[in-house]
């Protein structure tokens, strides 16, 4: 892999040094509650049990195959690349702001001889790796909270390989009423409601999975995070055409009216009545009560300008 930017290496991680000052709290903010964390008993197993658990992970492990570039920008704790690298051959890149967090990604790895992921600290927004480097780029969970979410996608794009996939996950406007609402109430009665009214903490609580620090984490980046913004599928849609980004399908979908067996296959983007019901619904379903994430797929049109 080559890299536009200068780095030095510090305990398996490259550190591409960024003196932003949003940059800078963000990754103050993970350093202390890394997201999403380990179980006290994760190890390869479980997280690859995970992974075949959830339709949506298991049909991208299959797309992606062998001998593939992967980047996961903002990365976390870095399960989600774990999943893609246990197994295969694949170049895996792990990207986060958070030192503490990648640490966590870089120690579960050697314990579990994962040797495919390289470790990098640095700021998405950021030049830093050399363009048209990977065919693959999973960025959930992140851009709502870097200073210009659009700027960050662009940048991502100049790193995917023409025909590549890039996939954005990001707070819905309307999805997010819950956590919202939430919020709002955890500022005047504390953390009893969310013990009571968050799924996600429930669920936790209730499989006596009871890691504090999988609770805590989860807690501070939903209720706690000083910089957060919330997005509509047409925001996303308008990124894809200024990129020559073709949409593939997003979840929950646009439209209503196709199967969604294969969820790499190309699907409609409905129209904007179709597209404003479906984010309405988020928040009468599990997208709405576990956070109005929703994820949206595209793929890199052959011959894109951006160089
Ligand atoms: C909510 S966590 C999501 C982690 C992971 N993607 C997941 O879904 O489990 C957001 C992550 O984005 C990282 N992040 C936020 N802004 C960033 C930036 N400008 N550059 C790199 N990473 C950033 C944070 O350090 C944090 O680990």
């Amino acid at each position: 892999m080559n890299f536009k930017k200068k780095y030095n290496v510090d305990n398996n991680i490259l550190e591409f040094n960024s003196e932003d000052p949003t940059f800078k709290s963000v990754s103050k903010f993970y350093d202390i509650e890394p997201f999403p964390s380990y179980k006290k008993n994760d190890n390869k197993l479980s997280i690859l049990s995970v992974g075949e658990k959830n339709k949506f992970l298991k049909q991208l492990k299959n797309k992606i195959g062998y001998q593939k570039t992967i980047l996961e920008a903002g990365s976390g704790t870095c399960q989600l690349i774990s999943y893609l690298a246990i197994g295969t051959n694949n170049q895996c890149f792990a990207l986060d702001s958070s030192k503490n967090a990648l640490e966590m990604g870089s120690e579960f790895a050697k314990k579990n001889n994962i040797i495919n992921i390289t470790y990098c600290r640095g700021d998405i927004l950021d030049e830093i790796f050399e363009n048209k480097s990977f065919d693959y780029i999973w960025c959930s969970g992140v851009l709502h909270h870097t200073k210009n979410a659009e700027k960050g996608f662009d940048q991502l794009v100049k790193y995917l390989k023409d025909d590549g996939l890039i996939i954005v996950g990001l707070y819905n406007r309307y999805g997010r009423f819950w956590t919202n609402l939430r919020r709002y109430l955890y500022n005047i009665f504390g953390p009893k409601i969310i013990y009571n009214f968050d799924p996600v903490v429930k669920k936790l609580v209730k499989k006596n999975q009871l890691d504090q620090k999988k609770i805590n984490s989860w807690i501070r980046d939903q209720y706690k995070h000083p910089l957060e913004k919330t997005y509509t599928f047409d925001h996303i849609l308008s990124w894809f055409k200024k990129n020559n980004i073709q949409f593939i399908n997003s979840i929950p979908q646009c439209d209503f009216s196709e199967s969604n067996d294969d969820l790499f296959l190309q699907k409609s983007e409905g129209n904007f009545i179709s597209r404003f019901i479906r984010q309405i619904l988020m928040i009468f379903q599990n997208y709405g009560s576990e956070g109005g994430l929703f994820l949206f797929i595209g793929k890199k049109k052959v011959n894109s300008k951006l160089k």
